[in-house]
């Protein structure tokens, strides 16, 4: 059977080894198997609900693109494109939107975590919150259900977002016709969370993060940063509660960390064992790196990417959003 993959990432950001090796890596390889046809996309009108300044979202639109190319799509064999590239989607959320329960969005996460901080704050329940972020599920489900795709690659946080698709699939066929593909997310089963140097999930929001495509003198500085304790060299670690430890074992090799284990255990020195994690992470990094170099190095090579990714998906979506308005009654007069 044929599987429509399809994944966004925000753009808020300059793109971390969690958004790597938790939503590219896995996105990637995904696209790679037989009778699959990808969608991947940079997700520019969900980031301005977060980011405020022009600038970091323009050059966030420009790391997350050199990440997904740097990292191997080809964007000649999928869909790559920027959101907002493809106005259908918007003009698709808004008739979504009209068939969503308000009740439903009012129990999404990011809302209620949004509302929650007022109320421990004291504040005005609604304060800071915009329409933007109250409908990101609608945005999402729009992005989603314009190209038919059948499975979704996304993180566990995002695990809501699908079921909220889902439903308003599911509603909209119900009253109009059977115009959606209900699609299905795909969790990494043993893609883990990366934590950041704090120890808590590795996040653009908490700057905690190890950056992606940095220098070398950038990624080692980032892992000398990762919390250890106090323990000395030739001390047995325990590496099960070890930050460094899981940041290491979500991307070396099974044997690799089965050897770390040993180490810990014969008291490695944390200078030695950042050593060991930077050599390993630098050395799966190079190529992308110098792949991200290259690229970067060519002024108009993304412009020309995004335009084509928008001229390939365009058509499909103008498709989509005719029927979409021939269902509910607005489609041309004649
Ligand atoms: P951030 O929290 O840094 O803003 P995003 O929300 O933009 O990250 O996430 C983009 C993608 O990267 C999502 O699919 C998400 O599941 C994945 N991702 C983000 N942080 C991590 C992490 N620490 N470990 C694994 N995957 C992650
Ligand atoms: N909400 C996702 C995130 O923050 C990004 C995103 C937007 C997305 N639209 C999507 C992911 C559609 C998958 C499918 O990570």
């Amino acid at each position: 059977m044929s599987r429509r993959i399809l994944t966004g990432i925000t753009t808020t950001g300059i793109p971390h080894i969690g958004n790597y090796f938790g939503a590219i890596k896995p996105a990637l390889q995904l696209s790679c198997e037989k009778n699959v046809s990808s969608y991947f996309f940079l997700a520019d009108l969900h980031a301005i609900i977060k980011q405020t300044n022009p600038n970091e979202i323009k050059v966030s639109v420009n790391e997350v693109a050199l990440a997904w190319l740097s990292s191997g799509l080809d964007p000649e064999e999928s869909f790559f494109y920027r959101q907002s590239n493809i106005p259908e989607i918007t003009e698709l959320a808004w008739i979504l939107s009209c068939v969503t329960a308000k009740g439903l969005i009012n129990r999404s996460h990011a809302y209620k975590a949004a509302v929650q901080l007022n109320h421990d704050h004291t504040k005005d329940e609604d304060k800071g919150i915009s329409m933007g972020l109250f409908s990101y599920p609608v945005l999402m489900a729009a992005d989603i259900l314009m190209f038919n795709s059948s499975h979704v690659p996304v993180g566990n946080d995002q695990l809501q977002h699908l079921e909220i698709t889902r439903d308003i699939a599911e509603k909209f066929n119900h009253q109009y016709g059977n115009a959606f593909v209900i699609p299905e997310a795909i969790i990494n089963k043993d893609g883990k969370l990366l934590v950041g140097h704090d120890g808590r999930k590795m996040s653009k929001s908490y700057n905690n993060v190890i950056p992606f495509l940095s220098s070398e003198k950038e990624l080692k500085k980032a892992i000398s940063k990762i919390v250890t304790n106090s323990l000395e060299p030739g001390e047995p670690k325990d590496h099960s509660s070890c930050n460094l430890f899981l940041i290491y074992s979500a991307f070396a090799s099974s044997e690799n960390i089965a050897e770390m284990k040993e180490k810990y255990k014969n008291g490695i020195g944390w200078g030695d064992a950042k050593e060991h994690v930077f050599n390993e992470l630098n050395s799966l990094i190079i190529p992308l790196r110098e792949k991200y170099l290259e690229l970067k190095d060519q002024p108009h090579y993304l412009d020309e990417v995004l335009a084509l990714g928008a001229e390939k998906v365009r058509p499909q979506a103008k498709e989509l959003l005719l029927k979409i308005k021939d269902l509910v009654g607005i489609s041309s007069i004649s």
